[in-house]
């Protein structure tokens, strides 16, 4: 997605090799026309699938997925982190290890946000190991929804995550894709 990756050229501040911070329009404020745009670009990804639902993360994933959700009107599920492991029965809880962060935190959805009649697109702001995916994916996989695939705004390929996605079988499709962030440059593939 060309407007995307200028943005990201404008906006972008490389911070290490493995991260780049994208405060501008992802993680502390929101464009909303470029969030538009990437609503419609991943509604025209999975428009031929029968999306029931969009289910995202909080808190980063939602603007996106909203406007995801907005332009396939169906509604969007945002998972919750939680502190403490929700042990009780009416919700589907994950943990989920934190490579950015070097922490675990529980995320969970509510049994009465997604069941076995739902086909489901997850959408996330960033992929990186893809920890946040696959425990999201498993709450999917749990309440017996059917997972359509994946959309992210920003994959960085030259981490694992994305790859290894697709290879257990799941359709990711990234908006952009930054291969390498090396010596302060912003590579996208
Ligand atoms: P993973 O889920 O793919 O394994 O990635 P990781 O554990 O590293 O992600 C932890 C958090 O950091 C996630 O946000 C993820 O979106 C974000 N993240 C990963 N790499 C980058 C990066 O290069 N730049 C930025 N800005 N964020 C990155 P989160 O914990 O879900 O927080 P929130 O933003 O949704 O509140
Ligand atoms: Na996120
Ligand atoms: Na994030």
């Amino acid at each position: 997605m060309e407007l995307l990756k200028q943005k990201i050229r404008e906006v972008g501040v490389v911070l290490s090799d493995e991260v780049i911070k994208l405060d501008a329009i992802l993680n502390h404020a929101v464009d909303p026309a470029l969030t538009t745009a990437m609503g419609q670009e991943f509604a025209k990804l999975f428009r031929e699938e029968g999306v029931t639902k969009i289910v995202t993360i909080e808190s980063s994933g939602i603007p996106i997925a909203f406007a995801a959700a907005q332009e396939l009107n169906v509604p969007l599920v945002f998972a919750r982190r939680k502190k403490t492991l929700n042990t009780d029965t009416e919700t589907y809880c994950e943990r989920v290890p934190s490579f950015t962060k070097g922490m675990v935190t529980d995320i969970m959805v509510s049994k009465e946000f997604l069941n076995e009649t739902d086909r489901v697109v997850l959408i996330d702001d960033f992929i990186a190991n893809g920890d946040a995916a696959r425990g999201l994916i498993r709450i999917i996989r749990r309440s017996g929804a059917t997972l359509l695939g994946v959309g992210i705004a920003v994959e960085k390929s030259f981490q694992a995550g994305g790859r290894t996605i697709r290879e257990s079988g799941v359709r990711v499709e990234s908006l952009v894709k930054i291969s390498s962030l090396a010596n302060g440059q912003i590579q996208f593939e």
